[in-house]
């Protein structure tokens, strides 16, 4: 398939292009380079050997994305482009909904314009709030997010999820086809070292926290809260691997393929691992120590959550190969390859 990759630069887009070239696909990137730099892309060529066609520009431009559309005939487009940071979007919420959701729409519009009905959607487990059940299947209800970047990726499911619906109803002959996976915690790096996350300023999230300790650019981890109902006390999440993540792309391609209207997936691992689980592990995995000390709750922290991947297995046919010590390991192995990022 020829596949358009809003956000391609950015950390789950980029090592999904390396996966989408490996299985054949041709691809062409879209991105404002916001949150990444124009040297991922450079790595990724270097990484599958192979020249990447690229835009620059913004995907709220409909005239710039009309002339990507008219220059290019796409099968797919796989839509990651858009800001993700949970605390930001609680101060700036109208830069979350602008991006987001404005972003996605002025995309959709000119996708039907040129006759490409088909997207595959980054949603995540956010959009399950606080969840009913755990392990969560993806017939767990939606919850309640508590920040704007959460509540995006809820409302662009039911955007997309109406868009199709809408066809339905008016006996489009082409109806849209959506794929909407929900990512559990994406962390690790490509094995070559050479692509990885590359947060600006202090990371938010817990894997490149830790290896910035390691790397002694912090000097310890703040534990958020060790009196959770959990083992050990601290907040257990579905840590997955992005080179596992990508992969899940490649194979959610088939759904597209098979006209399936709109699907929901989770992508993770079906294990949960605790804060002090991940320090332990990292610690072991690289030979380090990580200092750390108990601080309070990080205000709308959940206990408890992780996947039941077994739909993704049994319909796409995918699972998550690496292991905890691979994700502490390839995490590692690009920030110490990489310690002041691209
Ligand atoms: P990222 O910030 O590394 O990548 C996003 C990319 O989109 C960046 O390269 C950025 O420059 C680009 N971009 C942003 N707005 C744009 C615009 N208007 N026009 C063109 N390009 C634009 O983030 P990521 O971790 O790779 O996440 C990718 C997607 O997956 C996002 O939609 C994110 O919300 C979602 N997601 C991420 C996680 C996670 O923990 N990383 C979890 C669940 C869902
Ligand atoms: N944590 C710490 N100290 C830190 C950072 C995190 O103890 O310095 C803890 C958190 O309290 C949580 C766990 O580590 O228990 C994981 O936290 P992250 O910030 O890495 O990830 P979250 O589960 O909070 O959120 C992530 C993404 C969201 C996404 C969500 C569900 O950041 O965008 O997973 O997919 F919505």
């Amino acid at each position: 398939m020829n596949i358009l990759v809003t956000g391609g630069a950015g950390y789950i887009g980029s090592h999904t292009v390396v996966e989408l070239i490996n299985a054949g696909h041709g691809v062409v990137i879209v991105d404002n380079f916001s949150n990444s730099k124009p040297e991922a892309i450079s790595r990724v060529e270097q990484i599958t050997s192979s020249k990447i066609k690229f835009y620059e520009a913004d995907i709220r431009d409909k005239a710039a994305m009309e002339h990507i559309f008219s220059e290019n005939k796409f099968d797919c487009c796989i839509h990651f482009a858009g800001f993700k940071a949970v605390g930001e979007s609680v101060i700036k919420p109208g830069k979350y909904y602008e991006n987001n959701i404005v972003g996605t729409l002025v995309l959709l519009d000119v996708m039907r314009k040129y006759a490409c009905k088909n997207i595959i959607f980054s949603s995540s487990a956010t959009v399950y709030g606080d969840p009913a059940f755990v392990p969560i299947t993806e017939k767990c209800p939606k919850g309640l997010c508590t920040n704007p970047y959460g509540k995006t990726k809820s409302m662009l499911e039911d955007i997309l999820t109406d868009f199709h619906t809408a066809d339905l109803k008016t006996n489009d002959p082409d109806p849209w086809n959506i794929v909407l996976l929900r990512y559990f915690n994406p962390v690790g790096a490509h094995k070559s070292g050479l692509i990885g996350e590359d947060p600006k300023g202090i990371p938010n999230n817990l894997m490149p926290y830790i290896t910035q300790v390691a790397a002694g650019k912090l000097d310890h981890l703040t534990v958020f809260g060790n009196d959770y109902k959990t083992h050990d006390g601290t907040g257990v999440r579905d840590y997955i691997h992005v080179v596992d993540l990508a992969k899940g792309h490649v194979k959610a391609l088939a759904a597209i393929e098979k006209k399936c209207g709109v699907a929901v997936y989770n992508l993770g691992t079906g294990k949960g691992y605790s804060v002090l689980d991940i320090v332990h592990a990292f610690e072991e995995a690289n030979d380090l120590k990580i200092p750390y000390e108990i601080g309070p709750r990080r205000p709308g922290d959940i206990a408890e959550c992780y996947s039941s991947p077994e739909k993704a297995r049994a319909e796409l046919g995918w699972t998550a190969e690496n292991g905890i010590v691979e994700m502490c390991r390839d995490s590692w192995n690009w920030q110490k390859n990489n310690p002041d990022g691209y």
